[in-house]
């Protein structure tokens, strides 16, 4: 069964571009590119990819107006924006039959979403996304586009160092759950 995962670069306070849109924060920064959780590892497992509009625009001006992925890809936005040349979809509203198409599209491999953080979010409040890989840069932006303003519980199950980076690999356990209790002392220790 495919798995959806949100695989993406952050800034420590949790910013996945700052406030004009620009990465060279990330661009900046040391990664073995064979290293602990890297793209190409990553991506061999990956049969279709999902993101927003602001992305989109994004990795053309990147690629020079170039579509970089072969792979089956969606691209929400209520917008009519500029066609690549690729296999691509637009999309809008609701992100379940997507979810569905992606699926059926990826002939059994696994689901990328690629940004941004609410692309996430829609796939978490839709009990769709599965997984979280994040590359947290050594850096703080103070704004930007959020990495994902969820509230939601993770487990952590993997964690290592990829040079200028801390990588991390979370599994998704559902939205947080409150509670009144002010009675616990800090993070469990046992
Ligand atoms: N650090 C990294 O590794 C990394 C990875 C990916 C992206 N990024 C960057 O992070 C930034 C993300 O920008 P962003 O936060 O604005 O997010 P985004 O997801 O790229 O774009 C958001 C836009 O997508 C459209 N959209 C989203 N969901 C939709 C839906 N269900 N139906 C219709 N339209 C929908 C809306 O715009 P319209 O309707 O107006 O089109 C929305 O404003 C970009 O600069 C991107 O380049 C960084």
């Amino acid at each position: 069964m495919s798995i959806t995962t949100y695989y993406t670069a952050t800034s420590l306070d949790g910013f996945i571009a700052d406030e004009k849109h620009s990465l060279e924060w990330l661009f900046r920064q040391d990664h073995d590119g064979d290293g602990p959780l890297n793209h190409d590892g990553f991506f061999a497992r990956i049969g279709a990819v999902v993101m927003g509009s602001s992305t989109y625009e994004w990795v053309l001006r990147h690629e020079g107006g170039r579509w970089p992925y072969q792979l089956p890809a969606w691209v929400l936005t209520t917008r009519g924006l500029p066609e690549a040349d690729g296999d691509l979809r637009f999309a809008q509203g609701d992100i379940r039959p997507v979810h569905g198409e992606m699926t059926a599209a990826a002939g059994g491999k696994d689901l990328w979403i690629v940004g941004g953080g609410d692309v996430a979010g829609q796939f978490a409040d839709a009990g769709l996304l599965d997984e979280i890989v994040v590359y947290v840069a050594p850096v703080t932006l103070g704004g930007g586009a959020p990495l994902l303003p969820r509230e939601l519980d993770l487990q952590l199950e993997e964690l290592a160092r990829n040079r200028d980076f801390a990588c991390a690999r979370y599994s998704v356990v559902g939205p947080v759950e409150h509670t009144d209790s002010m009675s616990h002392g800090g993070p469990r220790s046992q």
